[in-house]
């Protein structure tokens, strides 16, 4: 008789009943290695578009396109069971109308699998929100410093530090709770304003550089890791150095390569056992 315990997936709900209940710790996975090892410790995880900048190396998040995204999140749904995956929309594919949003996320839920999409923007886009969770695709709205809009906001600032900023944003993320946005991720926000947010709205709040208090917190796995060229962002921490350690494992495996130690007879094939061998 086998025994058989299936593990059920945290879905859009259950991370919503998390508010003022339990924190949602989330990071990001682009790939299945990642994703494997990330799984049984998350509620959430996010393939971000910071791929672009983080594995790919590109100068922002624009470039992406939505089959990459897509291949990205497909490897980290098939590599995961228990965490609710939520993929970025990238850039262009859902601005210009809520239809165009709406097509781009159905042929991203059916390319990958993901649980919902994360779209960036202030109530402007809040229609399109509206639009896509009434036609049943769940919506993580994302916030205050919008890496898409870098070339709009000069750079990758903190925002809501005057009075009239922190108001927009906190309109921004009212007006999304209420199109229906099952979650608000703030990024790089005054802490006092994503305090405030926290409090006023019901839907859960996902933090980066804002605040202890959101109801739940991210971070780009990289950057806890050790995995960033030593830049560590002033809102992460790194939790380990991985990058220390792969860099000395490979500099061992050159090594074997060159002084001829690697590879070893028992890593061929074909190679007779001498006599008394095991
Ligand atoms: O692209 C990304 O990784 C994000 C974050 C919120 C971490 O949007």
């Amino acid at each position: 008789m086998s025994i058989h315990t299936e593990v059920k997936r945290i879905s859009v709900p259950q991370l919503m009943a998390y508010k003022g209940e339990q924190k949602i710790a989330s990071l990001t996975a682009y790939s299945a290695p990642f994703a494997r090892l990330l799984d049984e410790h998350l509620d959430m995880i996010l393939i971000g578009d910071s791929t672009a900048m983080v594995g790919y190396d590109m100068p922002s998040t624009l470039a992406i396109t939505l089959e990459q995204m897509a291949a990205h999140a497909a490897a980290v749904v098939r590599s995961t069971r228990r965490a609710c995956i939520i993929v970025d929309m990238p850039f262009g594919s859902y601005q210009e109308s809520p239809s165009q949003a709406f097509q781009s996320a159905a042929r991203m839920l059916a390319l990958s699998g993901v649980a919902g999409v994360k779209m960036e923007g202030g109530a402007a886009l809040a229609p399109t929100t509206e639009f896509l969770v009434e036609r049943g695709i769940p919506v993580l709205a994302h916030v205050g410093l919008m890496p898409q809009y870098v070339n709009s906001m000069g750079g990758f600032k903190a925002q809501g530090m005057t009075d009239e900023s922190a108001e927009r944003i906190y309109n921004d993320a009212l007006a999304h709770e209420k199109a229906g946005a099952f979650g608000l991720v703030l990024e790089g926000v005054a802490e006092g304003l994503a305090r405030r947010i926290t409090e006023d709205v019901s839907i859960p709040t996902i933090g980066i550089g804002a605040s202890p208090d959101c109801d739940g917190q991210i971070l780009v796995t990289e950057d806890i890791l050790g995995l960033t060229g030593g830049r560590i962002p002033k809102f992460a921490r790194q939790f380990a150095d991985v990058g220390a350690l792969i860099s000395q494992a490979v500099g061992q495996y050159a090594e074997e390569v060159r002084s001829g130690t690697f590879p070893a007879l028992e890593n061929c094939f074909g190679v007779k056992k001498q006599a008394g061998q095991g």
